[in-house]
């Protein structure tokens, strides 16, 4: 039995989950803990995702404030997890996405490994993407091969969609390879949108979208991007969808009002995910991530796609919320076990590859 830390600092900038995960046969989920990302940081990684001034050096920056906080967020996972430090085999750290561009050949995941190793004492593994970049794929999503190994089932089609700022989607069919990609935006519009009309971090529940009416020309407008049409494998980021973005495509419209936006943007997440698996016959399917907890965007996949059952992987044992930062635990078992694994039939990279790199304790 070994123990292992995931870290994921993902691209809504809420925060910083930490999942202390136990590795035998299978993968148990033993402590959690969470950060809210401080303001301040929050605001620095926000503006490090479009080009600035002294960018090089503000991000190294912002990465050392960004371990202090995690390293301290360690200290009280294990503490509450009552495990040994000596115990952890090691941290898989995720860092915080600035850049995404595979297309131009990278992707910068900010997060100083190094100093995490030294502030804590534990053998810490990062950059898991650059190497899927480096074999012609996507770098993204990795989580795939992760969702296979807990949630594959050898009768039902199952998908796992993590809903995060992005979202993504794992589609596990019995007899086939995994495949997955990402979908489009998952709740970046939603909560810069609320953020700008209401002053709130996010739409609890996906409420005020409820209370707004789709606007059908701006829904379509929206789905006319090319990402949505194009076949897997792709990923996306703040690069494409920000609100200059939306932006654009508001200002060729006439004006409406604001929580008709929202509910629009609350449509655009859902049809994105569903048009993506149209022609498939799912089963299950099980949602992760923060939009797990937006029930409107819930009822929207379940009217959308009557015969598949859809609900959270809590129905499967897995609190929604742990299930990315176990993939990082999970990811650092397999980089130090020389498993591979991207999925070449996700990212589109020339082959398997071993994932990360080691900063020893
Ligand atoms: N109660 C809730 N109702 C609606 N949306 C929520 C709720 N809780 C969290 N979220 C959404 O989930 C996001 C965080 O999801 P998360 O999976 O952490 O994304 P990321 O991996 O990008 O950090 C928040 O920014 C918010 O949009
Ligand atoms: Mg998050």
């Amino acid at each position: 039995m070994s123990y292992y830390i995931g870290l994921m600092s993902g691209t809504s900038l809420d925060g910083i989950d930490l999942a202390l995960i136990e590795q035998g046969g299978t993968t148990r989920l033993a402590a959690t803990h969470y950060m809210s990302m401080p303001e301040e940081l929050r605001q620095e990684m926000l503006a490090l995702c479009t080009p600035g001034p002294n960018e090089l050096a503000r991000s190294a920056i912002a990465e050392q404030q960004w371990v202090q906080l995690t390293a301290a967020g360690i200290s009280v996972l294990l503490e509450k997890s009552q495990i040994a430090p000596e115990k952890i085999r090691a941290v898989g750290s995720h860092g915080q996405t600035i850049r995404h561009e595979p297309a131009l050949g990278f992707t910068i995941q900010i997060g100083n490994p190094a100093l995490l190793a030294e502030l804590t004492g534990l053998t810490v593994i990062s950059d898991f993407r650059r190497r899927d970049i480096a074999a012609g794929g996507q770098g993204a999503p990795l989580v795939p091969a992760f969702h296979e190994a807990i949630f594959a089932s050898s009768e039902r089609k199952r998908v796992i969609l993590n809903v995060g700022g992005f979202s993504n989607l794992t589609l596990l069919s019995p007899d086939s390879p995994v495949r997955g990609f990402d979908c489009g935006p998952g709740n970046v519009l939603l909560d810069s949108w609320i953020q700008k009309h209401q002053g709130k971090r996010y739409d609890d529940n996906g409420s005020w979208a409820a209370s707004g009416k789709v606007q059908n020309a701006l829904l379509q407008l929206m789905l006319s991007d090319d990402f949505f049409s194009r076949q897997g494998p792709k990923s996306t980021g703040r690069e494409l969808f920000n609100s200059s973005w939306l932006q654009q495509k508001l200002s060729v419209l006439p004006e409406c009002q604001s929580q008709d936006i929202q509910a629009t943007l609350l449509e655009l997440t859902a049809r994105s995910i569903v048009d993506s698996i149209a022609t498939e016959s799912i089963d299950d399917l099980f949602v992760c991530g923060g939009g797990a907890h937006n029930l409107a965007l819930i009822r929207r996949l379940q009217a959308l796609l009557p015969s598949c059952k859809v609900s959270t992987t809590q129905k499967m044992g897995i609190d929604p919320d742990w299930v990315e930062a176990m993939a990082f635990a999970w990811l650092a078992h397999c980089c130090l076990e020389g498993i591979p694994a991207n999925r070449p039939s996700v990212t589109g990279a020339r082959g398997l590859r071993v994932l990360g790199a080691i900063y020893p304790a």
